[in-house]
């Protein structure tokens, strides 16, 4: 079916092709910017900006306000690229489509991704304003049978059965503790799982409490798509979801998830996860 060749080595090299022609340096490592956490690009030095919408072949975004940048540049002297605007599964585009950015960055050179998201969250434990490095994942999706791999492999990039059970590289995770330690976030920071809940609405209260009852720390509307895929073709992954409210648990709180408090939650803590980032690069950049 025609949704497979628009994730076909051809099709994916042309937008590939038009990047290495522009960009005088090979990416090593992918930032996928979660909602709010734009400013993650800010850090790169001599920027080269493309819009998602001139690179051909690239999926674009359909919804107003969400422009969708891929931008180059260096940190802590490697070479990165950063996805500013990712897609996400209800605004309507497939799975594949939501993944299709990896492909592309990965034929260009790209080794390693760091993908970051807002999320709600139901481990009690948690505030608004903590980092959750996630350390594991459970993908709703797929036990639904919905997969952005769904359908022919393509076996230049992997395997038809790969596996997940190290797919938060573990030396990653152990270097991003540090990190946080050393810039004394040791009581904002945890280490957790995530859940993919595709939304657009938050979740109910039984939702939130079944989500509990599965091992589920935080919740939210986006990486796993992108995640499976860079696993596939053998990108090592770090991720993290910013915590930016709290499910809710409880029929008699007043409270209630909104978008207006998601993004002003990030905003309030962008420069530390600015610089959580640049750090964790820093510490990473000799591997
Ligand atoms: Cl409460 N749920 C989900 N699914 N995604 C979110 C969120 C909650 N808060 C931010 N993103």
């Amino acid at each position: 079916d025609s949704k497979n060749e628009e994730f076909s080595l051809d099709y994916l090299q042309k937008a590939a092709d038009y990047l290495r022609n522009q960009v005088p340096f090979t990416p090593k490592l992918l930032i996928i910017c979660g909602t709010g956490l734009g400013g993650l690009s800010e850090n790169l030095q001599n920027q080269i900006e493309f819009n998602y919408k001139d690179i051909p072949n690239f999926p674009v975004s359909n919804v107003k306000g969400h422009a969708g940048k891929l931008i180059f540049g260096t940190l802590s002297e490697a070479k990165i690229v950063c996805m500013k605007g990712r897609f996400h599964y209800f605004e309507g585009y497939s799975l594949q489509k939501i993944a299709t950015p990896i492909r592309i960055l990965k034929l260009l050179g790209v080794e390693g991704l760091i993908v970051t998201n807002a999320a709600g969250s139901v481990n009690e434990d948690y505030k608004v304003g903590d980092i959750m490095i996630i350390k594991d994942h459970v993908n709703f999706l797929a036990f639904g049978g919905q997969h952005p791999l769904r359908g022919p492999n393509e076996h230049f990039f992997g395997e038809r059965f790969f596996p997940m059970n190290r797919a938060y590289d573990r030396e990653l995770i152990r270097i991003a503790k540090e990190v946080a330690e050393k810039m004394g976030i040791s009581d904002d920071y945890h280490e957790g799982v995530y859940g993919l809940y595709a939304g657009p609405n938050y979740e109910t209260v039984a939702e939130v409490r079944i989500l509990k009852m599965l091992g589920v720390d935080a919740a939210g509307m986006s990486t796993i798509p992108e995640v499976l895929v860079a696993k596939h073709c053998g990108m090592s992954v770090f991720g993290f979801s910013f915590i930016t409210n709290r499910c809710i648990h409880c029929y008699d709180e007043p409270d209630e998830p909104n978008h207006d408090d998601v993004l002003k939650a990030v905003m309030e803590k962008s420069e530390t996860v600015k610089k959580f980032v640049a750090n964790l690069i820093q510490e990473t950049k000799q591997r």
